[in-house]
């Protein structure tokens, strides 16, 4: 069974951004949201402790992902919805501004290399967006075991003009826990908590939804106006790339899908300012003239790299043929 067809799962493709939490989870009078959480164990528990919240669980690791739909299959908990995607690109893309009530993260990865200090929570554009979908008085809880990091958060936070009085605290207890947390704990290890409430209003660029698209509001299913190429004139895709803005795209083998070779797929790779996603996209011959979309199987958010690569594929299969 794939991550996606367990019921607590929410699959990318039919969600329409930013999510209608209302419509689509019913009248739960708080929301929250948490970020990385690997096995889910956290995450259960937290869901079941807090039956007045909506908990959407965001980690970017489709094994993780897999793994607590597992743990949560056999479970009774209506308010338990996770996904699997990119917090640094899908939150602020996901949840519209003023919509959640807490959002958590436990022990995230430190990425402790220079280049990689994009990653860390600490980098301005996560602040941006966390200041954008909190509510006023909604509050941001962040626990790690590295002390640095937690400083680096709370400075990140702090020079943000929503968060003023962020603040670490070490030697707290909480209702819920995690295995980690646990084993430090009874080793002695030092934990901190970083906690922010979000005080004034702010906002962010969407790149999927709330802003006109200009140029990029272009339709999902495409079509080249000339019949499709065959198969033998598809090779020069094979390493093709674009890339605009923060959207990179790039096509990689293709294959024939239908019998009469009049339908085949291109494995494509997009990524979106670091979040990445792989998928097919479907081009058909209809007439004379081809249709380019993503395939059916592809379930994936609709984002910039991804319009932009259906774009792409169109105009270059348009040039191959005469
Ligand atoms: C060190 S693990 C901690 C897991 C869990 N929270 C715990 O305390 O046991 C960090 C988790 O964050 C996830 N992660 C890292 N970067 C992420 C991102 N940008 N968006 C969502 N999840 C992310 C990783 O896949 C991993 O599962």
């Amino acid at each position: 069974m794939k991550y996606f067809d367990y019921e607590n799962v929410l699959s990318p493709r039919n969600l329409k951004l930013p999510l209608d939490l209302k419509r689509l989870f019913g009248g739960l009078p708080k929301v929250a949201l948490e970020i990385g959480f690997g096995n889910g164990e956290y995450t259960v528990k937290w869901a079941a402790a807090n039956p007045d919240t909506l908990l959407i669980g965001l980690e970017v690791s489709f094994a993780s992902v897999t793994r607590c739909a597992r743990r949560i299959a056999d479970i009774e908990l209506s308010n338990l919805k996770i996904l699997c995607a990119d917090a640094r690109f899908m939150m602020k893309e996901l949840f519209a501004d003023e919509t959640l009530d807490r959002v958590m993260m436990n022990f995230p990865c430190p990425w402790p290399k220079t280049r990689h200090a994009k990653r860390r929570v600490t980098a301005k554009a996560f602040a941006d967006s966390l200041a954008a979908v909190l509510k006023i008085g909604g509050v941001f809880e962040l626990v790690t075991d590295e002390g640095w990091y937690a400083k680096e958060a709370l400075q990140a936070l702090s020079r943000h003009k929503t968060f003023p009085s962020a603040a670490i605290e070490e030697g707290f207890s909480r209702p819920v826990t995690t295995k980690y947390e646990r084993k430090w704990l009874e080793m002695g290890k030092d934990i901190f908590r970083l906690t922010a409430v979000k005080e004034k209003k702010f906002t962010v660029r969407r790149e999927t939804w709330g802003f006109d698209w200009g140029e990029r509001d272009m339709p999902l299913h495409m079509k080249t106006g000339k019949p499709a190429p065959k198969e033998e004139e598809l090779a020069f895709l094979l390493g093709a790339s674009g890339a605009r803005g923060d959207a990179r795209w790039v096509f990689k083998e293709h294959y024939v899908a239908g019998g009469d070779g009049k339908k085949f797929l291109v494995k494509t790779v997009s990524i979106d300012d670091e979040f990445e996603q792989r998928y097919y996209l479907q081009v058909t011959e209809r007439g004379d003239n081809a249709l380019v979309k993503p395939d059916d199987t592809a379930k994936i958010f609709l984002t910039p790299s991804v319009r932009l690569a259906v774009e792409d594929l169109t105009r270059r299969l348009a040039e191959v043929v005469p």
